[in-house]
């Protein structure tokens, strides 16, 4: 093995507009081989613009971004090869059961032994007991789930999830959670996208935050906590969430300095 190996993930001063409408005005970061990296913003952020760059979907203005070593926009049949990417909406056969949705793709994609693949899929994911039941009985998380283990055939070393929990209840997003960690866990790069907060507190080891076209704000969740004094309540002393933190740093330079400073002092209930 090479000493120094390339990070899953390379990004350097990415620009992109649509038309008038500047979204990405230097996007940086890098993700580490085996991370669970979250790309955070507000809806309109340009998070799926970034994704759809790195996937080879879209081609930047500027910039460079190289995934597992190869330039998406000189190598993107290797780019190709070595991802997956799993979009805001599920894209699974509402008719087939969950089982023979993952033996269809591994069909597809002409891998060896198709039903054992699709049986370590379900289990990997918890879908064993309900692997034979209809798509359309399936809840949201099941779904999503359904959908992360599909997008993970032929084991590519990083994968793209877009939004995953968007739209589903607090169960359904516990449940993909799980299923992410799983994936870090046997060393997939993991880049997720997320307007929530919490996802990214919860299965992030590095978060970004994309604000007005360029990463304002990167590190592990105890580094952007660290932005941000503990807050002091009476006797009580109390670490600052993300949520503090994100919009201490997105109202920043804004004429709203009360609220920045004033920013980590509510006493939240935990
Ligand atoms: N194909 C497109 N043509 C024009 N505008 C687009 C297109 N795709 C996205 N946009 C706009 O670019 C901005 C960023 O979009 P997007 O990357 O989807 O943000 P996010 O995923 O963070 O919600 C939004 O204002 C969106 O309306
Ligand atoms: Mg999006």
């Amino acid at each position: 093995m090479p000493a120094q190996q390339p990070p899953a993930i390379h990004v350097e001063g990415l620009e992109k507009s649509y038309k008038d409408l500047t979204v990405l005005r230097g996007v940086d970061f890098e993700v580490e081989r085996g991370s669970i990296f979250a790309l955070l913003g507000s809806n309109g952020a340009g998070k799926t613009t970034v994704v759809k760059i790195l996937s080879t979907l879209l081609k930047a203005d500027a910039g460079t971004a190289r995934v597992n070593g190869f330039d998406v926009s000189t190598q993107a049949a290797d780019v190709r090869e070595s991802i997956s990417l799993t979009g805001q909406f599920a894209a699974v056969d509402e008719i087939l059961s969950g089982r023979e949705n993952l033996i269809l793709v591994a069909r597809l994609r002409r891998l060896d032994a198709p039903e054992k693949i699709a049986d370590e899929l379900l289990e990997r994911f918890s879908l064993t007991d309900t692997g034979s039941r209809r798509v359309s009985t399936y809840s949201g998380g099941m779904r999503r789930r359904l959908d992360i283990a599909m997008s993970l055939m032929g084991d590519p070393p990083v994968i793209f999830l877009d939004e995953p929990t968007t739209g589903l209840d607090p169960e359904a997003r516990i449940e993909v959670w799980e299923g992410v960690k799983q994936l870090a866990k046997r060393g997939t790069t993991v880049l997720l996208t997320t307007q929530y907060l919490e996802e990214a507190e919860q299965l992030a080891d590095r978060i970004s935050i994309l604000h007005e076209g360029r990463i304002i704000v990167n590190g592990t969740l105890a580094e952007l906590r660290q932005l941000l004094p503990p807050a002091k309540v009476e006797y009580v002393e109390k670490q600052p969430t993300l949520e503090d933190v994100f919009f201490a740093v997105i109202n920043n330079g804004k004429n709203d300095a009360a609220k920045v400073s004033s920013v980590g002092t509510t006493n939240k209930e935990q």
